[in-house]
Parts: C-alpha cells; structure tokens; sequence
C-alpha cells in the first residue's frame, strides 16, 4: 500500500488507444505490462480482456507497485510482479513461457519519479543526486558525477544526451567536484550554455545521466530478446520509446532480429526474421494527444509480431 505521507503523482498513459488496439489479440491471453508504472495501461488492458486472461505487470520501482496495486485493486486476472525487466523471463512463471500473447514497454520515467524531488531525477528541483529506478543497482547519479573522468563523462553526455556542449559541459562538472544536488550541478550546466537552450541542455545532461545510472540501453536489448523467447507464435511485441537511442534499438530488433538490423538469409536467399513489423512507419502522438500531455510528445511506438504460426 502507499504510504499516506507519499503522493504519488499520477501518470498520464501515453498513446493508450493505439496500445490497446496493437496489443491485444486474443482477449483470454496472457499479456505482461512490463512497465506497470501507475497502472494505466495496465487497467485498460484488463477491461479489453476476458475472465481467462493473465496479466502480468512487472515495475521495478517499489511506489509504483504500491501506486499500481491500489489502483487496480483485486482483480484474480491480474498478478503485480516487482523486478528488473532485463530479467523478465526469470520474473515470469514458467507455465506462460513461450504462451504470451503480447508484450507491452513503456519506456523511461514516470510523471511521478519525475516529480518526486527526492528520487533526484528533475533538474527543477533540489534532490540528491540518485536516479535509480530500482534498488538493484549501486551506481547512482552521485558516483557518476563525481567520479567518471572527463572522456567518459564527455561521451555520456554526447551519446545518452545528444548534447552537442558535451565537452564544456563534462570539463565544468569535473572542476566543481564534489557536487552534491541536482540543483548544484544544474547550475554548472547552466552556465555552459546560452539562456535559449538551457532548458533543453538540462534536459538532455540529466537524461543522459538517467541511463547510465539506470543502464537502460542495456536492459532494454535484454528485454527485447527475452521478450522474443515468451511470445507465443503471433504474439507481439509493443514498444513506446522517448529517445532515438532506444527507438533505433527497437526498430532494428523488429526489423532483424539483431540491434545491428542486419537481416539474415536463408539458403534461398529469402530473409529469415523472427518478427514481422506490423506498421512501415513509427507511430507518433497526435497533436490533441500532445496538447493534453506535452511529456507524450517524444513517444514513438513500434510493433511487431512473432513469426510462426499461431496454432504450433
Ligand atoms: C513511463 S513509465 C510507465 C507508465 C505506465 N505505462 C502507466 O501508464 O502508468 C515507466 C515505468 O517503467 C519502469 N521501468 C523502467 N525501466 C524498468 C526496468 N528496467 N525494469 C522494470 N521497470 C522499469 C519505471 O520504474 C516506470 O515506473
């Protein structure tokens, strides 16, 4: 249950219909939301779904399973599973294996991680530097900041952040050690870059931080592979992903099989795939969508199916 001293702030659902209607199938099957987060997504795909259907919602954040369990309440269709997703076939019980009929991921942070000044991942306002999702990993943004040398910190910010003031901005943090809030190290990166880009230069340090600390590019390859050995047959595979880092992960596994999206041939020459993508272009938010929830604005979604037939 939640803490009553705690709010937990509430997260709009990101492209909710298309989800829904991407995802589901079969509607007595089982189906894991492996971004549980409030529950959104997972509340309106148990209303899509039958009495003999299953779903799994995997968070590895301990106030989101609180959020998400109170929110959707006893429902025996439904069982909350806290863990990494890089682990989800360990996380899933082996009679589903293999017997799933769509995989749902939404990428990233929660409006509430997001606001929750203490978890340190906003750069409005005062926190410690933490940033982890889950308490399985040590690292936090602290051991970042205050001891990766100047290349790492340098290309962390380039490539994570798609920062173009990588270098000045690495250099300005190694010479205010030790910094020790988000406040302090906003203002350093402030003051490397002009008024016009701050926001987003901020944006895109802490971003950047955020996926080291949480090692998301990582757990995201290990999610889409296990993901894959789960599906049943014609089973699919849902992503929404805020950054081109991910999406371009998810785009070349939907496409290949691989995160190079090197197709591979059959003695043939026909292409072999292990999925089919179910839409040539990415799905974006419309314009309503991005008025009502401006954090929506980023998401791109993708989907595909696991090849072989679905009766094997
Ligand atoms: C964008 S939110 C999902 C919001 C959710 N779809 C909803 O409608 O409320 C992403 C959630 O995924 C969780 N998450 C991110 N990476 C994870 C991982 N590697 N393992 C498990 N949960 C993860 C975060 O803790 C966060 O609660």
């Amino acid at each position: 249950m939640v803490n009553n001293m705690t709010t937990y702030y509430e997260h709009t659902p990101v492209m909710l219909q298309e989800c829904i209607e991407h995802l589901i199938t079969d509607p007595n099957g089982t189906y894991i939301d492996a971004t549980l987060g409030g529950g959104g997504h997972t509340l309106a795909i148990l209303e899509k779904l039958g009495p003999q259907a299953r779903v799994f919602g995997v968070d590895q954040d301990q106030q989101a399973i609180d959020a998400a369990s109170q929110r959707i309440g006893e429902d025996p269709r439904c069982t909350i599973l806290k863990g990494n997703f890089g682990y989800l076939s360990t996380l899933l019980p082996p009679p589903f294996r293999g017997q799933v009929a769509g995989i749902l991921l939404d990428l990233g942070v929660s409006t509430h991680q997001l606001k929750e000044a203490k978890r340190g991942f906003s750069f409005q306002q005062e926190g410690p530097l933490d940033m982890r999702m889950g308490a399985y990993t040590g690292l936090t943004a602290y051991d970042v900041v205050n001891t990766y040398d100047y290349e790492r910190l340098r290309d962390l910010i380039f490539h994570y952040g798609e920062e173009r003031g990588s270098r000045k901005i690495a250099q300005s943090i190694i010479d205010a050690r030790p910094i020790e809030s988000t406040q302090e190290l906003s203002t350093i990166i402030s003051e490397q870059v002009p008024p016009k880009f701050r926001i987003k230069s901020l944006a895109r340090v802490f971003q950047a931080i955020r996926i080291e600390v949480n090692q998301e590019l990582e757990v995201l390859k290990q999610v889409l592979q296990q993901g894959l050995e789960l599906l049943a047959p014609g089973g699919r595979m849902v992503v929404m992903s805020y950054h081109s880092l991910e999406d371009r992960l998810v785009k070349n596994f939907m496409k290949s099989g691989n995160f190079e999206g090197l197709i591979e041939k059959d003695f043939y020459g026909n292409p072999v795939c292990p999925l089919t993508p179910i839409n040539r272009q990415v799905i974006t938010p419309n314009d309503q969508e991005i008025d009502r929830n401006p954090a929506s604005r980023s998401a791109k979604l993708r989907v595909a199916e696991k090849v072989g037939d679905p009766g094997s």
